[in-house]
């Protein structure tokens, strides 16, 4: 999405964990003759939000489009039963750490972005990444709960902030080729490609285009876009 808006002549700036992380997506916004500052910041945590965001807008003067991204995975089973016999549940601390990050940082990273939005006086978009595991999926009542509460928060706040010309609109893909599909066996991914319409995963490109509609349609609020390949769960 990064390198998809310094193509379209955006100026970016970059948030992930690790700032080291993000030297390679920073030299291919850079390539392209685009500005690229990147940032150290954990979603989960509002100090670190709140501080990172100043640093945005004094490196910039303002920020038009806030895309809440980040997000992880730590799936369980709520019950596992083996041979009639419960061996494990989600733990509290698996509920936890996705809830922190999926949904508190999209909090916090939204909240402060209106915020800035609102101060600047520009209106501006905030785009959001659900999942189409929102619809509920085995295995990840955590990452499910979080990205259905990303999903009812975008229209949340498509109603709140459209009289300061804010817009929010989501994107809930299915299968999409990251690294966050690392933790999934081949065979896993094999069984999950299989009953997609499309017969294959989605590519990065494919979101970041969804990402330029959503900000380049003045009409486009309160709604998640499924790009999916067809499939639903
Ligand atoms: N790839 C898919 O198939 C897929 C499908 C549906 C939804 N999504 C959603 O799309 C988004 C992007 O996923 P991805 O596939 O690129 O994942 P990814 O694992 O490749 O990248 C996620 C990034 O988020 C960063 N991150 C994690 N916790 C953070 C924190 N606390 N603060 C700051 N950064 C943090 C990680 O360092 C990583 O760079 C996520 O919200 C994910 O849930 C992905």
């Amino acid at each position: 999405m990064a390198v998809e808006f310094a193509g379209r002549g955006g100026r970016i700036a970059l948030l992930d964990l690790d700032q080291s992380e993000l030297a390679v997506t920073q030299s291919l916004c850079q390539a392209l003759g685009a500005q690229a500052n990147s940032y150290a910041c954990d979603i989960s945590q509002e100090a670190s939000v709140i501080e990172t965001l100043n640093r945005i807008v004094s490196d910039f003067n303002h920020l038009d489009v806030m895309i809440n991204n980040a997000g992880i995975l730590k799936d369980a089973l709520l019950v596992k039963v083996k041979d009639g016999a419960v061996v494990d549940k989600m733990s509290l601390s698996q509920w936890n750490t996705v809830i922190q990050v999926n949904l508190t940082g999209v909090f916090l990273c939204g909240r402060e972005a209106a915020e800035r939005m609102i101060q600047s006086g520009r209106g501006g978009v905030i785009i959001n990444l659900a999942s189409l595991s929102k619809e509920g999926n085995v295995g990840q009542s955590n990452y499910s709960a979080s990205k259905a509460g990303v999903s009812a928060m975008t229209v949340t706040w498509a109603k709140e902030l459209a009289r300061f010309n804010i817009r929010v609109g989501a994107i809930a893909p299915g299968f999409i080729a990251t690294d966050i599909l690392n933790s999934m066996s081949p065979d896993r991914l094999a069984r999950v490609t299989q009953p997609i319409p499309l017969q294959r995963l989605g590519r990065p490109d494919e979101v970041a285009k969804t990402a330029a509609f959503i900000v380049e349609n003045d009409y486009f609020t309160g709604r998640i876009i499924d790009l999916d390949g067809g499939m639903r769960l």
